[in-house]
Parts: structure tokens; sequence; C-alpha cells
């Protein structure tokens, strides 16, 4: 999604703002562009395509001053193009704008603007927001006229901007898409997030939904939307440099992946005490969860497959009632939901607009709000009345890997913590996944140390169209999660299914070309039989099998010479295992395939428009 940087401070700003860009480059952009405030007013440089391009276009017409704003744009209104992309000036270059978000009554508005003799030069919703603050503030103070404009537009905003009548000023506001100010020793500075200008800052400030600031050399100035002042609420930054490097691994990517050992770890530490999981800002008294009988989890992407885990951990465990949905569609049912309900979401950025919609849909009807996300301050945290965060770190790469597995172990400690709340779990039963659970760590360690393995099996079969991921029970997300994987980093066309559904339709794509990646570590359970005939169905039609499988596991010896073998763990631990091996092997086949695996092609890290 689109990224912003700004600084007003006392040394050039470009080179802080290109760097600053090229530190939100993870969210996915199409086009890039600069503003800086010169001698002689604002001064523009944009460019499509990546920062480099935008570079090139700074090399040949350079600028420079104390005082800009940067952006890096993912298209939604209008194409990716030079006149599309960011900053946009209104009123003749009196102001320059930079905004993540859409305004939904842009269309309004600019049909208004245009009888007033407004000319536009772009097809984006943000000219229109600069055309209608440059004409809020032709006279009078700019801030009132700035919170008037802001005041008519309907929608999401996080915004810089600057005004060629104050020189000295850098102005910022958000509402439903984030946006920070920091400060260091040598300015103040705006961001979409606190990794873009880390090596700048000491504090942040996390602006609140209708918060304006007005930022100069001497200080920061806060007013909500009303003109009401707002104590500014600096927090220093905790976040280490060594968190946002590539550690000398080749991508993000493969260091998330890698990391996941020492995330699930953390989060073991940090949430498990011998035998006991103590979870503490779930705020949950026992006698609500004692009354609990339906719980609805809504999110996204890949934390929707967490979801589908979560759901059926805490059925495994509880009697609660547990649905699950997708935020997009969620937000647009009439759900039964009342303040018998407790709406879980889960997500790793906390800001994605469906599942946010949704959260504040439920809200309205009553309902209590459990957030389960890796970002402090983001805006579901502040939406929320019980967290658990799954302290993953920043995850740059564009594909979820540790957050889900964070996400993942999250709702094994819900669901225990649930359980034994009630009085559903015996404490036995508890203490066997307890000890279970501390050994994931050293399986995932297992299964990255069989990486040029999976490495092998991804270059034999990355070839292909198209693949499909088959799964059962708790493996039946972590199927849908390998085919997201493989779709979004190696644009292969991969498709995720319930083991059991296959006869019911995909069975007829089955052919000797056809990759067929087969879920089959869970032994001993009711399922476990089940999944090898569904894989001897596709033995049977010469599909070509990929087996994942627990080592020891001699059934599939007869059926593919393509297994890989993951430490044995509880069938509803697995999954946390079994992802790591999939996540691997649609790594090794984008490798093959030669794509941009950070980066990959029209994909944003956190999607905060509709
Ligand atoms: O930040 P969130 O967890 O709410 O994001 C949800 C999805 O957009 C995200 O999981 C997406 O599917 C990722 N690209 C998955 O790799």
């Amino acid at each position: 999604m689109c990224g912003i940087v700004g600084m007003i401070g006392n040394r050039n700003a470009v080179p802080v703002l290109v760097e600053g860009l090229k530190r939100l480059e993870y969210r996915g952009y199409d086009s890039a562009g600069v503003a800086v405030m010169g001698a002689d007013g604002v001064e523009i440089r944009r460019s499509v395509g990546r920062l480099t391009q935008l570079e090139r276009v700074l090399a040949s017409s350079p600028v420079s001053a104390p005082l800009g704003i940067g952006h890096t744009r993912w298209a939604t209104h209008g194409e990716a193009s030079e006149r599309n992309s960011h900053p946009h000036s209104g009123g003749q270059g009196r102001v320059a704008m930079v905004h993540n978000g859409i305004i939904e009554n842009y269309a309004e508005i600019k049909s208004d603007l245009r009888e007033q003799g407004a000319e536009f030069t772009s097809d984006t919703d943000t000219e229109v927001l600069a055309q209608l603050v440059a004409s809020k503030t032709e006279s009078g103070e700019f801030a009132d006229g700035l919170r008037e404009a802001l005041r008519e537009a309907r929608g999401a905003y996080a915004i810089g901007l600057l005004a060629r009548d104050q020189p000295d000023t850098l102005y910022a506001a958000r509402l439903g898409s984030p946006l920070i100010v920091g400060r260091g020793p040598e300015g103040t500075y705006i961001a979409s997030d606190v990794p873009a200008i880390l090596p700048q800052v000491t504090d942040v400030i996390y602006l609140q939904d209708g918060e304006v600031a007005r930022i100069t050399r001497e200080g920061v100035d806060i007013w909500d939307l009303e003109g009401r002042p707002v104590a500014p609420d600096w927090q220093q930054v905790e976040l280490e440099e060594t968190a946002v490097d590539s550690a000398g691994f080749e991508t993000f990517m493969l260091k998330e992946i890698h990391e996941q050992t020492r995330v699930l770890g953390g989060l073991l530490d940090r949430y498990v005490n011998g035998l006991e999981v103590t979870l503490p800002d779930l705020n949950l008294d026992e006698e609500t969860i004692r009354n609990l009988d339906r719980m609805m989890i809504v999110s996204c992407g890949t934390a929707y497959y967490a979801a589908m885990y979560g759901r059926l951990l805490i059925e495994n465990f509880t009697t609660i009632a547990v649905e699950t949905d997708l935020g997009s569609e969620y937000r647009y049912r009439n759900p039964r939901i009342d303040d018998n309900t407790l709406l879980a979401t889960v997500s790793q950025s906390g800001e994605t607009a469906d599942t946010l919609a949704s959260v504040k849909m439920a809200k309205e009807a009553g309902c209590p709000i459990l957030a389960i996300c890796n970002v402090f301050g983001s805006s579901l945290v502040r939406e929320a009345d019980h967290l658990i965060y799954t302290h993953a770190g920043p995850e740059i790469g564009v594909a979820s890997t540790k957050a889900f597995t964070a996400q993942l172990t999250a709702f094994v400690f819900l669901a225990l913590h649930l359980a034994e709340v009630r009085g559903e779990l015996t404490f036995e039963k508890k203490a066997e996944l307890l000890v279970a659970l501390q050994k994931i760590p050293l399986s995932i360690h297992k299964v990255l140390e069989s990486k040029d393995r999976i490495r092998e099996v991804a270059e034999k079969h990355h070839d292909g169209p198209s693949s499909l991921y088959l799964g059962r029970r708790f493996n039946y997300p972590i199927a849908l999660e390998g085919a997201l994987k493989n779709k979004e980093i190696s644009y292969q066309h991969a498709e995720g299914y319930a083991a059991g559904e296959m006869k019911h339709g995909p069975i007829a794509l089955i052919n000797e070309y056809l990759p067929v990646i087969c879920i089959c570590t869970d032994t001993e359970d009711e399922v476990a039989e089940k999944m090898i005939s569904n894989v001897r169905e596709v033995q049977a039609r010469s599909g070509r099998i990929i087996a994942i499988a627990s080592e020891g596991d001699t059934r599939l010896h007869e059926i593919t010479e393509d297994i890989l073998f993951v430490p044995k763990t509880r069938e509803c631990l697995s999954p946390l295992v079994n992802v790591v091996a999939l996540q691997l092997l649609a790594y090794y086949a984008a490798q093959a395939r030669g794509t941009d695996i950070d980066k990959p092609r029209n994909l944003a890290k956190s999607v905060t428009v509709e």
C-alpha cells in the first residue's frame, strides 16, 4: 500500500525522503515522488516504476531543501503513471500533498471544484483533496481551512502537506490510515510507520484518527478536526535497527522464515510459565469466559487461514461455537451478533481496511472485540477491548510467514486459556499440549535444516502452470496458506482444497503434469487414513505427488519419491511445522521462476483500502 515520508529539519531532506521511501518499499507501490519547499515555492519530482527510477529523475533534475514530503503510490484511482503519482498540487502550486487511503466522495467534490474553475491534471482522489484544501485556505488561518477541507472529505486518509505560503511548516493528518510523527537530532518527520524513519528518530507520536498536526522547527501542534488542541503523546522508540535489516539473508522473506524458531520461542517464554498460560493483555474475566457461547473470527488473507485454524482449535478444546468469515464478506452480511458474541480478529498490520470495518460494525452491535495483532499502536489495537500481541517483530517481506506462525501460536494459547477457565480441558491434556508446544521451535529448526531437499523438490516441480494443495482438518487451512504463498511469490496458479472435497471437482484437473502437494503428517488422527486414500486417488490419475509426511512414516514410499519429511508432533500442532515446509517450497519455486520475492507484483503489504 502507499507509503508516506516527510521531513522538516536542518539539512537537505531529499536523501532522507528517498531512504525512507526505500524502507517503505515492502508495502508495495508502482510509482513514487517527492516535493520540497524550494526558494521559489514547491518543487515536485515524480516517476512511475521503482525508486531507482525516481532517483534517476532526481539525478537529472536535482532539488534540495530541508522541508519535503515523499510518497510511494499503489494505484487505486487511475493507472500507474507519472501524472497520477504523488505529490499532487492544488491551487496552482499553493499546496502539495501526499496521501494514503481513499476519498470516497471525491467525485462530488471534484465536480463542485470544477464549477468554481479548478482544473485537474490527474485521475486521482488525492488531487481532488489537494484542490479542496487549496480552495479552503485561500484566506484566513491555514490550519482552519485545512481542517474544514478534511471535515468535508469522506473516506480514509493519511496526508502530508506543504503550503507555499508557509515555507517552514509541514502539515499532517490522519483518518483511518496510519501516520506517525517522529523527532530526532536533525529534524522532525512524518511517516507511515516507524521503520521508515527509524535511523532518524528517538521518539514518535502515533497520530489518532481525526487529528491534524502542524510541524515546525519549534515543535508540533495537534488538533482534532474541530480545532480542539490535543496534547502530543511522545513515546520512545523501542524498535532496533537490526529488526528491519535483512541480516545477510538474500531476501527479507527468507530471513523471516528463519526467524520463526526465535519468534515462537519468544512467545513461549512470554506467555507460558511452567504449565500456566498467561495472556496479560487479554483482560477477559473468568465469568465472561465461562458464559461465552459464541465467537466470530474475522480477518483477511493469510490471517484468515490463521482464523480457520483458531476455530478448529477452540471448537476442539471448548464448547464455544465458533464461526469465521473474511472481512470483505462479513462487513456486508447481516450477521446475528450481539454483546454475547465475542468478535475476534487477527491481523499482522492491524490496518487492514476490511478487518477494521468488520470490527467497527461489530462494535456498534455491542460486541466485545478481541484482536490478535503484531503492531503496537495500530488502528486495530486501538479498537480492541482484548488483545494478544504476536510479537513477531516487523515483517518486511510482503508474503506473510513469521506473523502467520505467531498467529497460530496465539490461537493455541487462547484455546488453552479458554478451555482451562471453562473447566473443559483436563490438566493432563493441557500439560501434554504445552510440552509438545515447547518442542515446536526445535521442529521448525529441523525443517529449516532440510531446506536443500525442499529446494530440490521445488526446482523439480516449479515449471507447470498450476498446482493443487490438499489437507484435512487442522491442515486444511495450511493447504490454503501453502497455495497462497505459492501464488503470491512464484505467480504459479495454486489452489488449496480440503482433501475430502477433491472428488467434488478438482479431481478433473489431475494429470501427469499437475503437482499435488498433500499434507499427510497426521498419522493417528481419525482423518489420517482418509488423507492417504485421497493421495491414492491422485496417484491413480498420475498426479505429481509431493507429500509432506512425518519422519519415520513409511506409508508414502510406494506412492511417491517426493516426500518432505518433517518432525512428528501432535496433530493439532502440526500446522506450525508443516507450514514452514510449504513456505520454503513456495520460496524456492519462486526463486527458480525468477520473481521479485520480497515485493511481488501488484501486492501491498497491508491492504488499507477496500
Ligand atoms: O495485516 P493483515 O494480517 O491484516 O493482512 C491480511 C492480508 O492482507 C495478508 O495476510 C496477505 O494475505 C498477505 N499478503 C499474505 O502473505
